[in-house]
């Protein structure tokens, strides 16, 4: 149970002080499934969300959780969930958490199910699956278009029922260590401004992406990559950064929910994407991997949403990465909508009953905010960044990453999604390795003989380092540095990348990191959004550092990465990831080689049901 030391011996350091056996960073699905699990193996657990309890990215995967359970197609297996991801991944993936995923995704939504989550359902009473990008089958598990969102409640309830500790509106700033192995994190509360430090036997990241490191994004506030920089500075290990996903379909219109996600669940129900001149531009896009199984015409692509088994998948429900490509190219030669973005027209393909029934939020969604009726007219959709692919290297089986105590899980962690996620993979992903990691901290945990020593020197550092803001009289607010990064990545290192403006990229995060020392906030500490956003300014600036390094580094084009100066996907860099790492007070980048893949595991990557 939580235990509040301070009360009982003082605080050396004038802040409350907590002692968890396992603490976790990050209260969305991957997060509460990871303390759920911990907590399970009888352990004290204490869960730590940087807003409210609930309020997660999590719910921004809408249309559903994708586990080959086979209800609604019993062709599939977890072999075509396995090999569809690494296809969808560009072969990049590492390949034993692919594996571990496809096969164990399906008894992650059957738990789910028995611990309350209600399902959409088959008309024989299954959980019902739809289609998506990607995957060769209709495989997500879905709530209408709220799956995230349920699942986080059922997640959340049975936390808050097993007894895990939990500490809302507190971030952390900092991991410690005795020696090279984890003992705690400092950080503070959003309410007071008050520090708080937890000591700790182990720690799971699940803080999710990095989102707010671009000017357009699905992400919320809270997404600016605390995880992903918490770890680097800690001495772990961060691969694939160069992959950040770009939804294809966010909202373009209003400005003030420009980047608010459209469920690809629309056009796994059907929708089709149209530029201005009517054309249902995606046939023109169809890339060699997936030419046997998509439509090349109207007519056959109208016979799949009829429900003929023997028609292949429409276009629109290629992978991400080749769809949001798409768009920006049909915008860019001058086929955009009055908004720059592209039409997705759900209303002229299923019923206005069906869609109020299958997506309530988008019907809302865009009633409310864009004053639009998707059963009547379409929408005007454009890409938005939505999911870091790159994150803390893990170990398959246990989450561990590479500074001992040390795990993570759900987005911050890398190597499950390789070069480009598919859909739905992303709730499978957070709920099979939320659980791995819970169980692998926990395990790590009970072979600790005691709580490792926290150096209160290094506490005070970082505590003093938290409150330089307010030190400094004249100087620039974060608010001003964080638009201008994230209007720098947006022009520089967004879905279309090539050296000269990586090497910009470079040039200019070298100035903002300069202008960041100078960064400063007024007022008291007591929920100010200033100050907040200074200490949000270093993890920001930390994962952009490591995307344009990543970036730069990949000379070839690969799944979400686009080098138009290298536009060939090159069989050599297929096997190697990028990884980047602190050395001193460097930030350097290395290729390292993937794990070789067993030959039967190869061989399914060649099936082509
Ligand atoms: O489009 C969506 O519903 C998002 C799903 C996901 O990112 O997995």
């Amino acid at each position: 149970m939580k235990e509040k030391v301070s009360d009982r011996v003082g605080s050396a350091f004038g802040g409350e002080t907590y002692e968890q056996d396992v603490i976790v960073i990050g209260a969305g699905g991957a997060g509460l499934r990871a303390a759920i699990e911990a907590r399970l193996q009888g352990l004290s657990v204490g869960l730590i969300c940087k807003s409210l309890l609930g309020k997660a990215h999590t719910v921004m995967a809408e249309g559903g959780a994708a586990a080959a359970l086979a209800y609604v197609d019993n062709r599939d297996s977890w072999k075509v969930h396995f090999r569809d991801t690494l296809r969808g991944g560009k072969f990049l993936n590492n390949y034993k958490m692919a594996l571990l995923h496809a096969q164990e995704a399906p008894d992650r939504i059957k738990e789910l199910e028995a611990w309350g989550a209600l399902f959409d359902r088959t008309e024989d009473g299954r959980i019902l699956q739809r289609n998506f990008g990607g995957h060769r089958f209709p495989r997500l598990a879905h709530v209408g278009d709220r799956t995230g969102l349920e699942i986080i409640r059922t997640l959340q309830d049975k936390a808050v029922h097993l007894g895990i500790d939990v500490y809302m509106e507190c971030t952390i700033t900092k991991l410690l260590k005795d020696g090279d192995k984890i003992s705690g994190a400092l950080g503070y509360w959003r309410t007071t401004g008050e520090s708080v430090l937890f000591k700790a036997k182990a720690i799971v990241l699940a803080t999710g992406g990095f989102g707010k490191a671009y000017r357009v994004t699905s992400n919320s506030w809270e997404y600016t990559g605390d995880g992903h920089a918490l770890a680097y500075h800690a001495g772990a290990d961060l691969i694939d950064m160069e992959f950040v996903q770009f939804h294809p379909t966010g909202m373009v219109w209003p400005l003030s929910v420009k980047g608010i996600l459209v469920t690809e669940g629309v056009r796994g129900d059907g929708g089709i994407l149209k530029n201005s001149k009517g054309e249902r531009f995606m046939f023109r896009y169809i890339p060699d991997l997936y030419k046997a199984e998509t439509s090349d015409t109207e007519e056959e692509a109208n016979r799949w949403l009829a429900g003929d088994k023997s028609a292949r998948r429409p276009p629109e429900l290629l992978t991400r990465d080749v769809v949001a490509k798409a768009i920006v190219k049909e915008v860019k030669e001058g086929r955009g909508s009055p908004h720059s973005g592209v039409f997705l027209d759900i209303a002229s393909r299923r019923s206005a009953e069906d869609i109020k029934r299958k997506l309530p939020g988008m019907y809302q969604q865009f009633k409310e905010l864009a004053g639009i009726d998707i059963t009547k007219e379409p929408m005007e959709v454009a890409p938005t960044c939505h999911y870091a692919m790159g994150g803390v290297r893990v170990d398959a089986e246990t989450a561990a990453a590479t500074v001992p105590g040390l795990f993570a899980a759900g987005e911050c962690a890398g190597g499950m999604h390789g070069a480009n996620r598919l859909g739905g993979n992303s709730l499978s992903d957070l709920l099979v390795f939320g659980r791995r990691a819970g169980l692998g901290a926990a395990e790590y945990a009970k072979k600790l003989s005691s709580q490792p020593t926290v150096d209160m020197g290094e506490v005070q550092q970082a505590q003093q380092q938290m409150s330089e803001p307010f030190e400094r009289s004249r100087g620039e607010t974060a608010y001003k540095i964080i638009s201008d990064l994230q209007e720098m990545m947006e022009t520089y290192v967004g879905i279309v990348r090539e050296e000269k403006e990586l090497s910009l990229a470079v040039e200019k995060i070298q100035q903002l990191k300069k202008r960041a020392q100078n960064v400063c906030a007024t007022g008291d500490k007591a929920y100010n959004p200033g100050w907040n956003y200074a200490l949000d300014l270093t993890s920001l600036l930390t994962v952009s550092e490591a995307i344009i390094l990543a970036a730069k580094e990949r000379k070839e084009s690969r799944g979400a990465l686009t080098r138009i100066d290298y536009p060939n996907t090159e069989e050599d860099w297929g096997k190697v990831n990028v990884v980047i790492r602190k050395k001193g007070t460097e930030m350097t980048v290395a290729k390292e080689p993937l794990s070789e893949m067993p030959e039967e595991l190869k061989a399914l990557l060649q099936e082509t049901i």
